[in-house]
């Protein structure tokens, strides 16, 4: 009885020591498992601590790019692809110009971008883009006209387009101011000029009081 109770606890015991000795085992082996795997976690983060850092510097330098992008296409936009010009009629008067004669406004004033021609009196838009126009005519009847004076009808055109159209009236003693502006999309090569519409003799008054102007506001 004695002996059967002993060999109860001794199994039990032994048993238990068993239970514990593998319990141990496994636990120390966990203990290695996890030493080890917070080792390679350590590294895992200090790599992409490192990653991050670099990700922030790619960042900066991404900024820095976009930023210099930015100021060349604002330097572009206003120097590179500028246009803009101004003329102006400088003799006192320009006479007999004729129905659907291209009026040549022969001072250049400004002339950015190249595309008026003070010969010609023809605007060829060197870039495509939102334009404006504008044109100021002084009717000057000098020795045209008669006793009702005269009028002048004249109209921006841009190809064989009418944008827009001016009149003024000049009696013999007064002259007369007309003036239009005007606002189109233009492309590149395109021309833009101000011509007269159905005057059969006609005197335009200059000394800088008849000009014509265009400006891009916006490439296209
Ligand atoms: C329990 O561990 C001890 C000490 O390491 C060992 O001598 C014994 O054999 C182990 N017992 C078993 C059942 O594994
Ligand atoms: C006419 O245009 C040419 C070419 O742009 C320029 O050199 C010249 O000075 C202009 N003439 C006048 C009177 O503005």
């Amino acid at each position: 009885m004695f002996a059967l109770f002993s060999m109860v606890i001794f199994a039990s015991i032994h048993c238990t020591v068993s239970e514990e000795n593998v319990s141990l085992e496994s636990i120390i082996k966990r203990l290695e498992y996890l030493e080890n795997r917070e080792v390679q976690l350590e590294n895992e983060i200090s790599e992409l601590r490192s990653q991050g850092t670099k990700c922030q510097m790619n960042d900066d330098d991404t900024n820095n790019i976009i930023d210099s992008q930015r100021s060349k296409r604002f330097l572009m936009d206003i120097t590179e692809g500028a246009v803009a010009f101004t003329a102006a009629i400088s003799p006192i008067e320009i006479d007999h110009v004729k129905p659907l004669e291209i009026i040549k406004f022969d001072t250049t004033i400004t002339d950015i971008g190249g595309g008026y021609n003070n010969q010609t009196g023809v605007f060829v838009a060197p870039i495509s883009g939102i334009y404006a126009f504008s044109c100021s005519l002084l009717d000057h009847v000098g020795t045209h006209g008669g006793p009702n004076g005269a009028m002048v009808h004249a109209e921006i055109i841009h190809n064989q387009r009418l944008l827009g159209r001016i009149f003024a009236h000049a009696e013999t003693t007064y002259r007369d101011q007309g003036a239009q502006t005007v606002v189109t999309a233009v492309t590149q090569g395109d021309q833009v000029y101000v011509r007269t519409r159905d005057n059969p003799d006609l005197g335009l008054g200059g000394e800088f009081y008849s000009t014509f102007t265009g400006f891009l506001l916006q490439l296209l």
